[in-house]
Formats: structure tokens, C-alpha cells, sequence
């Protein structure tokens, strides 16, 4: 068995990113990130200032919007129209959650899809589902980096995507799809779900319960992802895999921490830079 080591891969890709940006700074453009983060979520004041850091030290002109909690709808969407007009940003990110008096769905379709790093609007999510993948969620997209850089070869593997969310499970289904995987999605409703997961190659865990999924859900040397970030009753983050127990029966495994999460703003920042460099070519 060998633990999938996402932090390596990202502090990899980080350097590797550096390099790209300052070609690309050569050209004439900087990539620009601007994160919008409305009312005061602890769990979202944390990301954001993480995709800030990472942003600035990839070398992109970088942002984060601070609005109060009851900003209105208006307002925002106001702000986003003027980001969306502003050459200086190519990804335009919406922290979610937002407050209840805002609706996720008239933010999302206001983002220019171009602009659109999280890969939430409709636009992007049907250029996945039709093969011409443009921006894409971060999450599945750093799932699908590290099963190439650890030699899994997806064609003709059966693959089982445990929950069914438009930023990860549906997308995530896509992309194995898109690499000739034999793909199942299955969610809260799915009965029996130890017995299909057993017969999994590659199994996705993104269902949100710590310690969901145990050894009986597993298939002998089957590849298996956690996209889990629970906390247990200490406080300790887990994942929604029973690592110590599936860890033996399992090929390949990520762990939680150290495994999706640091790949996910690593993708954010790649597709960031490549809408920058999209606009090269314009
Ligand atoms: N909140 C939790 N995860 C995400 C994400 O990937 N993107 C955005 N915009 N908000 C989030």
C-alpha cells in the first residue's frame, strides 16, 4: 500500500507554478485572483486567507473582498459585474457558504464563465459534461493530477464516486468518465452501499461522515480517495475513510490531512494562471 502524499505533489507544483507566472509576467501579464467573501464563517475566513497566501506566493496580483454580512443581493452582484469588466482579474471567486438572503444560484450565473476559477457556473459545468472542459471545480481536478502522477491508469477500471454534490461528486464522475472509467455515482439513498463499493477499482469518498466508509467497503487493492474534512469529538479533522482500517486492503489511499485538501487550491492556482494565459492568445 502506498499513502498518496498531496502536500509533496502541491509544494511541487507550487515551484513548478512559480516559474510558469513569471514567463508569463515576461509577456506582459500577471495572473490576478480576487476572492469575495461576504459575512464572517470561521471555516470560510481560513480558506480565503489561505488561497490569498498561496496566491501571492505564486506571484499573482491578488484580493479578497471583505463584504459585510448583510450586504445585499444587489450590491454584490453589482461588485461582481464590475470585477467581471476589469482586465486585472482572471478568476473571480465567490466564497460559499453565503448568507440566506443571498441566492448562490443569481451569484454564480453572474460570474463571467471565462473568469469563473471555481468552474460553478452552468456554463463551465456543461463544457465538462460535453468533453471541452474549460474551468473546472478544484477539488476533482486535484483528485484527477494526483491519480496520473501516482501511475493509475483509469481506462476500463470500474470506479465508484460516493456522493453526488455539483463541486464534487458529479464533476468528479465526469472526469473519471472522461478517462474511459466505468463510472457509478451513489449517494445517501444507495442501498447496499458496502456491497457496490466493494467492487469498486478506484472508490471516491465525498459524503461528508467521518469514518464512513470501513474495511468491508473495500475491494483488495483497490485505489482509494478521501475527500472527507470532518471533525471528530476532539476537534481532530478526519476524513470520511477509516484510514488505519482501510489503509492495509487498499493499493493506493490519500490521507486526512495531507492528502485532496492541499491539491485543491493548488488547481484554483492553475486555473487561474491558465485563464491569465488564455488571454495571450485573445
Ligand atoms: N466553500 C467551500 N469550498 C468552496 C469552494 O471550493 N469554492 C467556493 N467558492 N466556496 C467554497
Amino acid at each position: 500500500m502506498t499513502i498518496i502524499d498531496g502536500k509533496a505533489l502541491a509544494d511541487k507544483m507550487a515551484i513548478a507554478l512559480k516559474a510558469k507566472v513569471n514567463q508569463l509576467k515576461s509577456a506582459g501579464v500577471t495572473p490576478g485572483l480576487v476572492v469575495i467573501l461576504v459575512g464572517e464563517n470561521p471555516a470560510s475566513q481560513v480558506y480565503v486567507r489561505n488561497k490569498e497566501r498561496r496566491a501571492t506566493s505564486a506571484g499573482f496580483n491578488s484580493e479578497v473582498i471583505r463584504l459585510a454580512v448583510d450586504t445585499s443581493q444587489a450590491d454584490l452582484l453589482a461588485l461582481i459585474e464590475q470585477l467581471n469588466q476589469d482586465a486585472k482579474w482572471h478568476g473571480i471567486l465567490v466564497q460559499l457558504p453565503l448568507p440566506a438572503h443571498i441566492s448562490e444560484e443569481k451569484i454564480l450565473l453572474a460570474i463571467d464563465p471565462d473568469k469563473d476559477v471555481d468552474g460553478f457556473h452552468p456554463t463551465n459545468m456543461g463544457r465538462l459534461w460535453s468533453g471541452n472542459p474549460v474551468m473546472i471545480p478544484s477539488t476533482p481536478a486535484g483528485i484527477m493530477v494526483m491519480l496520473a502522477e501516482y501511475g493509475v491508469d483509469l481506462v476500463g477500471k470500474t470506479a465508484l464516486v460516493i456522493g453526488r454534490s455539483n463541486i464534487v461528486g458529479k464533476p468528479m464522475a465526469q472526469m473519471l468518465l472522461d478517462q474511459h472509467a466505468t463510472v457509478t455515482i451513489a449517494h445517501s439513498r444507495t442501498k447496499d452501499l458496502p456491497a457496490l463499493a466493494k467492487q469498486a477499482d478506484v472508490l471516491i469518498v465525498a459524503i461528508g461522515r467521518g469514518n464512513f466508509v470501513t474495511a468491508d467497503f473495500v475491494k483488495p487493492g483497490a485505489v482509494v480517495v478521501d475527500v472527507g474534512m470532518n471533525r471528530d469529538e476532539s476537534g481532530k479533522l478526519i476524513g470520511d475513510v477509516k484510514f488505519d482500517e482501510v489503509a492495509p486492503i487498499a493499493s493506493l489511499i490519500t490521507p486526512v490531512p495531507g492528502g485532496v485538501g492541499p491539491m485543491t487550491i493548488t488547481m484554483l492556482m492553475e486555473q487561474t494562471y491558465e485563464a491569465a494565459k488564455r488571454t495571450l492568445a485573445d
